[in-house]
């Protein structure tokens, strides 16, 4: 098996070098080959995602994504900037379903930004439709205003659109992982307003006539958002488009202490995947070993589990990452009274020592 890493830019060296360590740590028989992706890439071959780099994508059975992205590049033309990337990586190898889960351990009940009896035992899956949606869709520009409220202004637009494919496929992708689950879905649009929307709730409606035993909901992207601050727990699998999965997943995110805890997963038709931390590059810490490498640590879980069916090992990781917790080591994101604040390398460094079983349990 071979992996491509990916680590990119900010901080997503400094937690994919811990994520690789854990990796290794499993001793499984996996090949690893590292490339230069986003701004790091830009940089040295003046392109953020280079034909070497897709081509060792396309070649690995998975992939370890970090990061991607820094203000300094904000000023270059859109199709050299870093977030290009990802965005192209996702494009070209077809990873279609984006898988989000939004667990909240009961270690960092307390970090959540709500009353801990709303979020205790929360567990969300996000499935976020990654390849379509208004990121994708065409024509977009800028142009001079021929109608509108101001003829013969300036103007930029994009277009939202979806095609009963694209919808079809990330339904049975929502429908199937209910079934693993507790058989409900909810599917969130905005069918009151836009076309696209309804189209999508239609089109989730028909493929759910095959899903008999999994109760499907729909609600507007306005209220799920609400919701998620009001009654997460009233969640289970939450299917929706690309744009309101991006804003609707970091929403999630944060309802469980900390968006530096959330891995997730993009899969193509076959399940190969990219796997990378749901949170962004953090330039603002980068380097100075205050990042939260767990999400990435999970990331490789989630990689073992769902690409590489390596479901044990993936257990492996996941036992260790909450060992760590119970032990009370927190990176500063994760940190309260009364744990150990430590950082990136030492929260590796715990991991590792976990899974090949020479932890010093640490007492709080
Ligand atoms: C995400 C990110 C990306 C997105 C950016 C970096 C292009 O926010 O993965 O959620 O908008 O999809
Ligand atoms: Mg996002």
């Amino acid at each position: 098996m071979k992996i491509a890493i990916l680590p990119g830019d900010g901080i997503g060296t400094e937690i994919v070098a811990q994520a690789v360590r854990v990796l290794h740590a499993l001793e499984l028989k996996i090949e690893t080959e590292t490339a230069l992706v986003g701004g790091a890439a830009y940089e040295a071959h003046g392109h953020p995602l280079p034909d070497s780099t897709l081509q060792l994508a396309r070649a690995a059975d998975a992939i370890l994504f970090g990061a991607v992205g820094d203000w300094k590049y904000d000023q270059l033309e859109r199709a050299l900037r870093p977030e290009q990337a990802i965005l192209g990586l996702r494009k070209q190898l077809g990873l279609f379903a984006n898988l989000r889960p939004a667990l909240c351990y009961p270690q960092l009940t307390h970090a959540s930004s709500l009353k801990p009896e709303l979020v205790a035992g929360l567990d969300i899956l996000i499935i976020r439709e990654l390849t379509g949606d208004i990121y994708f869709g065409q024509p977009r520009g800028r142009r001079t205003a021929v109608d509108g409220h101001f003829p013969g202004a300036d103007e930029a637009f994009d277009t939202m659109r979806y095609s009963r494919p694209e919808i079809e496929r990330i339904a049975h992708v929502a429908f199937q992982a209910a079934r693993k689950r507790s058989k409900k879905v909810t599917s969130v649009d905005k069918a009151n307003v836009l076309e696209t929307f309804q189209f999508w709730k239609d089109v989730v409606t028909e493929v759910h006539a095959q899903y008999p035993d999994v109760e499907l909901q729909h609600m507007y992207v306005d209220n799920a958002a609400m919701q998620l601050v009001k009654a997460p727990k009233s969640f289970d699998v939450l299917v929706t488009g690309n744009m309101f999965g991006d804003i609707l997943s970091d929403e999630a995110a944060m309802l469980t202490g900390s968006i530096g805890m959330l891995p997730s997963a993009s899969l193509d038709r076959s399940n190969k995947g990219l796997y990378e931390p749901s949170h962004g590059s953090a330039p603002d810490i980068a380097g100075r070993d205050l990042a939260n490498p767990l999400a990435t640590i999970l990331s490789v879980a989630m990689m073992l589990r769902y690409s590489l069916d390596q479901a044990a090992a993936a257990d492996r990781i996941e036992s260790a990452v909450q060992a760590v917790l119970t032990a009370g080591l927190r990176t500063a994101d994760i940190w309260s009274q009364g744990t150990t604040k430590i950082g990136t390398r030492a929260m590796g460094d715990a991991v590792v020592a976990e899974i090949t079983g020479k932890a010093i349990t640490t007492k709080t």
